[in-house]
């Protein structure tokens, strides 16, 4: 058994040394891991197109934008808007809540595969001056309250580190914004290690509002 377990063991760790483009033929084969991007753009067009636009590249700024997202951030995302063993959802949002309900965890992959795929739309920053002060947090934190420089989790670009840390280039300021509020007041308690919410409890509302500035614009 010890042998069968070892040799496993090496077969797994193979399959994970081989490259991408491996695991894209087999994803096509079998797709276990891999959403179906078409299957996910049916719901898309049918149900999520009032709120984020067919493409997610949603025009309110109350409501996210999808497009280019990670699909394992979105999988998260919509996981955790899902009350499970009736318990109460760990993100809440009485409309998200609501979204997901029907959704199994098959149109959750497949969602996550059709919104990464969309190409996001540039954004700009309308408040410039607030947007440079938003853009010396992100990139240098601050020193003296022990906020954390942005670059090193979501990368200089805002676009995010797959699987775990989030795209944010180019989303609403206003939906950024109400984000970080959530987190700073542990409303949002969905974030790993509560990294989120210990990062925000150290930011001013008016640094707060900056870096959502930035981040608007980022690209
Ligand atoms: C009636 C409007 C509405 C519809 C329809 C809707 N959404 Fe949303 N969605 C929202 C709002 C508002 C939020 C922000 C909620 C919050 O504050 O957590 C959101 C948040 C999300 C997020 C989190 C994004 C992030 O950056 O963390 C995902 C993922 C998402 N929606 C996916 C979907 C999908 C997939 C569908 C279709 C099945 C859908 N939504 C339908 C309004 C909507
Ligand atoms: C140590 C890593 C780390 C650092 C540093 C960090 N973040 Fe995050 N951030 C995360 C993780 C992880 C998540 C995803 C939480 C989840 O799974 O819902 C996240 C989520 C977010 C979200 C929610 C995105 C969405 O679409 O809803 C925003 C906004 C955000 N971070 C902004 C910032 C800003 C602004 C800074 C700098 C002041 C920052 N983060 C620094 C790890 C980090």
């Amino acid at each position: 058994m010890q042998g069968m377990k070892l040799i496993s063991n090496i077969v797994a760790c193979a399959a994970l040394a081989l490259s991408g483009q491996v695991f894209a033929q087999t994803a096509e084969a079998d797709n276990s891991n891999k959403g179906d991007a078409a299957k996910g753009q049916q719901i898309a067009t049918q149900v999520c197109a009032a709120c984020h636009n067919a493409d997610g590249n949603s025009l309110i700024p109350a409501n996210p934008i999808l497009a280019g997202q990670h699909a394992e951030y979105i999988i998260k995302q919509l996981n955790n808007y899902k009350s499970k063993d009736g318990k109460p959802p760990v993100r809440e949002s009485p409309i998200m809540n609501a979204m997901v309900e029907p959704l199994s965890p098959e149109d959750m992959k497949n969602l996550g595969a059709y919104f990464a795929q969309q190409i996001p739309r540039p954004g700009v920053a309308n408040d410039k001056s607030l947007a440079e002060q938003g853009e010396q947090l992100y990139r240098g934190g601050n020193l003296e309250t022990s906020v954390p420089a942005c670059t090193g989790c979501h990368s200089p670009n805002g676009a995010g580190l797959p699987p775990n840390y989030p795209r944010l280039a180019g989303q609403h300021s206003e939906y950024t914004a109400a984000q970080l509020r959530a987190f700073r007041t542990d409303q949002r308690t969905n974030d790993e290690n509560d990294v989120m919410q210990m990062i925000t409890s150290r930011m001013t509302e008016k640094e707060l509002r900056a870096v959502a500035e930035f981040i608007s614009g980022l690209r």
